[in-house]
């Protein structure tokens, strides 16, 4: 039988298909590639799990939910979306601020690492698994990260770089989480990447003259996408009643304010990108922060009190001890020690303090699911 090869990787049905798609196969581009490399409490990472236990799930308790869910992503309303179309302005990279160039190329080399950290996670509980129900689901989405990092990785090769998925795959380390810490990161994660692509996408629907780069104006549909990705994660949960409950709703809180703190800290290393947006971050974090929690009640039973009057001081004071923490490892001898070891206290305690803010508790509804609402 001949096997057609997509051209494309937003043609591509299947997660090897968009993988091996022309513009997937791209020229080792050295920097893209190390900078994705890179393995630091701010970078994405690549992740690894006990996967029989996540083979082992009982979809049953959600039955219904779980259908409708595959149904509409096996519907695939994004095939053929994530490449370039009539849409795609001329990107005058040549004209670009150099320092929102670097910026700019580091939202999108970090994004693209993320992408593909998903891509490669969803593909090997697919590969491994044995479970019809996780291993479609599985598949589904690590189609859709495919398709997102390949569309990333066509906007960098304009900028003349590429990232090497290929390489990054065979060498970049991976980190193990147990599976209900998968759980509670990769849902968090495909959330705040809907808020996070949803809230720019808004503020340029009113504000088009800041739209500096054609690629926002796909974030809508690849929020979409995000959306579902989350939505897998919150079924999942509900087949176990253990998973947000008990000592889990600390491990909960724990990612809660992980996932915030660091995109906050993230977000506050590029100011000129945010600039050039007219988005100012600290009210973005906060934005994303409240569309997040928001969604999050459909299956956790605390959200973090944002509004506290700790948060945003404390957030501050996080984002400072990291700034003074990069700047001590271009230092060297006992300034270089020193300066790391007081300015990690100082971000350890940051952390404890966003951490200790009392929880707001509430019902998590019988009813699972939702649809995308901002
Ligand atoms: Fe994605
Ligand atoms: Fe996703």
């Amino acid at each position: 039988m001949n096997v057609q090869t997509p051209t494309h990787s937003a043609d591509a049905t299947t997660v090897e298909a968009a993988l091996a798609a022309d513009n997937q196969q791209v020229v080792d581009s050295e920097s893209a590639t190390r900078v994705a490399m890179s393995n630091t409490l701010l970078t994405p990472r690549f992740y690894t799990t006990d996967f029989d236990e996540m083979d082992a799930i009982d979809v049953s308790p959600v039955r219904a939910d779980w259908d409708q869910l595959i149904g509409q992503m096996k519907s695939d309303p994004n095939k053929g979306h994530f490449k370039k179309n009539e849409d795609w302005d001329k990107v005058d990279w040549e004209g670009m601020d150099p320092a929102l160039k670097r910026e700019f190329i580091d939202f999108l080399i970090s994004s693209c690492t993320a992408e593909f950290s998903g891509c490669v996670l969803y593909k090997e509980m697919k590969r491994r698994g044995s479970n019809s129900d996780i291993t479609t689901l599985f598949q589904l989405m690590a189609r859709d990260e495919a398709r997102h990092a390949g569309f990333i990785n066509d906007a960098l090769r304009e900028a003349g770089i590429a990232v090497n998925l290929g390489f990054l795959t065979q060498k970049k380390k991976y980190t193990y989480f147990r599976p209900k810490f998968i759980y509670y990161a990769t849902y968090l994660s495909e959330k705040i990447g809907y808020a996070r692509y949803i809230t720019i996408f808004r503020h340029l629907e009113q504000h088009p003259e800041h739209r500096f780069h054609p690629i926002f104006k796909w974030f809508r549909e690849w929020c979409n996408d995000e959306f579902s990705h989350g939505e897998a994660f919150a079924l999942l949960m509900k087949t176990d009643p253990k998973l947000t409950s008990g000592i889990n709703v600390w491990w909960i809180k724990f990612f809660l304010t992980a996932v915030y703190g660091t995109m906050y800290v993230r977000d506050h290393q590029r100011p000129e990108f945010h600039k050039a947006l007219g988005v100012d971050p600290d009210w973005y974090a906060h934005s994303v922060f409240s569309k997040t929690s928001e969604i999050s009640k459909q299956v956790f039973p605390i959200t973090l009190d944002i509004d506290h009057p700790r948060w945003q001081p404390t957030l501050e004071r996080l984002n400072k001890a990291n700034v003074d923490l990069a700047a001590a490892e271009k230092k060297t001898g006992i300034a270089r020690l020193w300066g790391k070891a007081t300015a990690s206290a100082r971000a350890a305690a940051a952390f404890v303090s966003l951490y200790t803010i009392p929880a707001v508790r509430h019902t998590v509804p019988a009813q699972t699911r939702l649809e995308p609402a901002y």
